[in-house]
């Protein structure tokens, strides 16, 4: 299939024509089992490698297809436009790509505005034929660039994560000439953001637990399938208020990186608040230890209803690495040996002290396995930052209820 990744589709090629479902036909279908004439015939026209069928073709192959579809007035409107009768069915040479494109969008029905972002806004969603709620991402591509590098690296990432603490990728809708795609995502109620604005059980430590539990339970795998997120913050992290379920989101600043290798990345990435120290200091070379800073920051800020490293006044990278020093003491090059190299590092910098965390964080103050844990991950030294992996078996999970 040329857009694949929906599962939908997939299934479909298995289960065939009505009336040649087998035994299951007969009981109650369950959702694999009901024929959905919109996503066969969109099937159909994702095994054409022609960009247009001539009319005989059409009429044979297509239009059969087109017949079960349940008309209203926009499908109407929109077969029209691509030469369909209601009696003779295509009249004229089909623009295949162009149907596609037109019945993927028809398929979608969008229902309301979940969020705008840097690189474009999402909708909420209902699949016409499943029911099935959806968050669709819409994503420009400039026609003389083609698509970003962002939304490359979003698409291939998803394409390749498939983990119950990410977001799945159900579809991608992109029209021969349009100047958008559209990711097609599975739907969950709010971020972690308005989680933790709204929600008053998002400030148990038991939920606490189970949300970081399952953000580093995603990232884990994210990293053994050698992606780093590079942009985890709580506008990323989406949440299901019902099941509890927490995937993690937005791809759009992800990237390969090879086990063991130090690359030079841009230094660019993550939003300043969740901005690993070796970031803001110029480092070129980091590692997928950024991502567990990232998630020290978020379990800091969701104990405490507050960003953790805040900076007061102007949001600018030295005031941010200012106000982490403020907090975690000045590094010193023996507790982090690459240190003095770093481009934003100066040895003028204001030698802080470190504060102790209990005070910092005071609702661990009687929990020695979570400050041992949010110690660990706000490690300065990136190398002796702990592992997605590392983590995942501290004492301060045991029992966790996810
Ligand atoms: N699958 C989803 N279900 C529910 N809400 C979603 C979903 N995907 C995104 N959202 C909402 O839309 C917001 C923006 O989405 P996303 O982070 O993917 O876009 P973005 O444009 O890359 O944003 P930015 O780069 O500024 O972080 C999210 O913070 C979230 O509130
Ligand atoms: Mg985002």
């Amino acid at each position: 299939m040329a857009y694949g990744a929906n599962d939908w589709d997939s299934r479909l090629l298995d289960v065939g024509r009505p009336g040649q479902l087998g035994d299951a036909a007969t009981s109650t279908p369950s959702p694999f089992q009901q024929y959905l004439p919109l996503t066969s015939l969109l099937c159909k026209l994702s095994r054409f490698k022609a960009l247009a069928a001539d009319k005989d073709l059409a009429n044979s192959v297509i239009a059969p297809l087109v017949r079960q579809l349940p008309f209203d007035e926009e499908l109407s409107l929109l077969l029209a436009k691509y030469g369909w009768h209601p009696l003779e069915g295509f009249t004229t040479t089909l623009d295949l790509a162009g149907l596609k494109g037109a019945l993927q969008k028809y398929k979608y029905i969008k229902i309301g505005q979940l969020g705008s972002g840097s690189y474009g806004v999402v909708h909420k969603a209902v699949n016409r034929e499943t029911k099935e709620l959806l968050a669709i991402k819409k994503v420009v591509h400039s026609v003389d660039h083609g698509l970003s590098d962002s939304t490359i690296r979003e698409i291939s990432t998803l394409r390749e994560l498939q983990h119950d603490n990410i977001v799945r990728l159900k579809d991608i809708i992109a029209t021969v000439n349009g100047n958008h795609v559209h990711l097609v995502l599975e739907f969950l109620d709010c971020d972690l953001r308005y989680y933790l604005d709204n929600c008053t059980e998002a400030s148990n430590i038991s939920r606490i637990k189970s949300v970081v539990y399952q953000i580093l339970r995603g990232i884990r795998y994210a990293h053994a399938n050698s992606i780093m997120h590079r942009d985890l913050k709580p506008q990323n992290i989406l949440v299901s208020t019902s099941t509890g379920q927490v995937k993690i989101t937005d791809f759009g600043l992800a990237r390969c990186f090879l086990p063991n290798e130090e690359r030079a990345y841009t230094e660019k990435v993550v939003t300043l608040y969740y901005r690993a120290p070796e970031l803001l200091l110029g480092s070129q070379y980091y590692t997928s230890a950024v991502d567990l800073w990232s998630i020290g920051c978020i379990m800091a800020e969701m104990i405490n209803f507050d960003v953790f490293f805040k900076a007061e006044q102007e949001v600018s990278e030295i005031s941010q690495i200012m106000r982490i020093f403020s907090k975690l003491g000045t590094p010193t090059p023996e507790a982090w040996k690459e240190l003095p190299g770093l481009t934003h590092f100066s040895q003028d910098f204001p030698r802080f002290p470190p504060r102790p965390l209990h005070e910092l964080v005071p609702r661990l103050a009687n929990d020695p396995q979570g400050l041992d844990l949010l110690s660990r991950l706000l490690m300065y030294d990136p190398r002796h930052r702990i592992t997605a992996s590392q983590a995942l078996e501290h004492p301060w999970f045991y029992g966790v209820h996810v």
